[in-house]
């Protein structure tokens, strides 16, 4: 069994890629993929590039050219939900692709032919995930310094379980936020990968995981830090809640 672990920048698997035992990088689609072995699991590591298509090309790849059998996608995400703050960490229960409206011919956000909106998350996967959030996130103090904690602003990161929803705009005004929590109000987040990768898991029916750390309230700061932010805080959460995850699972 192969899992698959996917981000959309190299950054946000920066140290899960370090830790890897017997790399080998394979080249497929125009992408880079490395599989190898970490903490009793076989994984392909990928990189999704940015965007919804660019995000569906690389799960199809995955699961056709690599035979994986699970994919988690973790990477970070603006917060929209009142409470989700900057360092928080949100695993997706269900997501949805915010930018599609093909009314009149379907009711806003359905996925035509499809007959649904949201796509869910393997259930059990994401209690897993959840729950190494939940074990990370109590012994932040270790890694969490106040250093980055002054820096980034962040408060006692918690830990959130619901909507995310994706589209092919980073969203940096608060008009456009607001909007967006307006339209969506149960969404605890936005990003630009993870509806299409589920929608892709869920025609192939491989069961799909999400964690995102919360890089910006997406609002006219979204912008700020925005790269430094992936490299200092959430390399390390995908490194230890994904190192906490698999060491949940059985040996695969
Ligand atoms: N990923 C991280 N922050 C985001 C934002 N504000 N909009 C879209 N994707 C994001």
């Amino acid at each position: 069994m192969t899992t698959a672990i996917l981000s959309a920048l190299i950054d946000e698997q920066r140290h899960l890629l370090d830790r890897l035992e017997a790399p080998q990088r394979v080249a497929h689609a125009g992408r880079g993929f490395v599989t190898g072995r970490l903490h009793g699991h076989t994984l392909v590591l990928a990189l999704s590039r940015i965007g919804k298509v660019a995000a569906a090309t690389t799960a199809a790849a995955l699961i056709e050219r690599f035979g994986v059998s699970r994919i988690v996608f973790t990477g970070v995400a603006g917060g929209l939900g009142a409470g989700v703050r900057v360092g928080d960490i949100v695993v997706a229960s269900e997501l949805l692709q915010h930018d599609l409206d093909a009314s009149p011919l379907f009711p806003r956000h359905e996925v035509p032919l499809y007959g649904r909106a949201r796509f869910p998350t393997d259930a059990d996967l994401s209690g897993r995930l959840a729950e190494a959030a939940r074990q990370t996130l109590a012994q932040a103090d270790g890694w969490l310094d106040a250093g980055l904690r002054a820096r980034y602003g962040l408060a006692t990161p918690a830990l959130h379980h619901g909507l995310i929803v994706s589209g092919d705009r980073f969203v940096a005004t608060g008009a456009e936020s607001r909007a967006l929590q307006a339209e969506l109000p149960e969404a605890l987040a936005v990003e630009m990968e993870g509806a299409a990768v589920a929608q892709v898991c869920f025609d192939y029916g491989v069961p799909f995981a999400a964690l995102r750390t919360v890089s910006d309230r997406a609002d006219d700061a979204a912008h700020t830090d925005f790269p430094a932010f992936v490299r200092d805080v959430a390399s390390h959460y995908s490194d230890a809640v994904l190192g906490a995850w698999l060491r949940m699972l059985p040996n695969s």
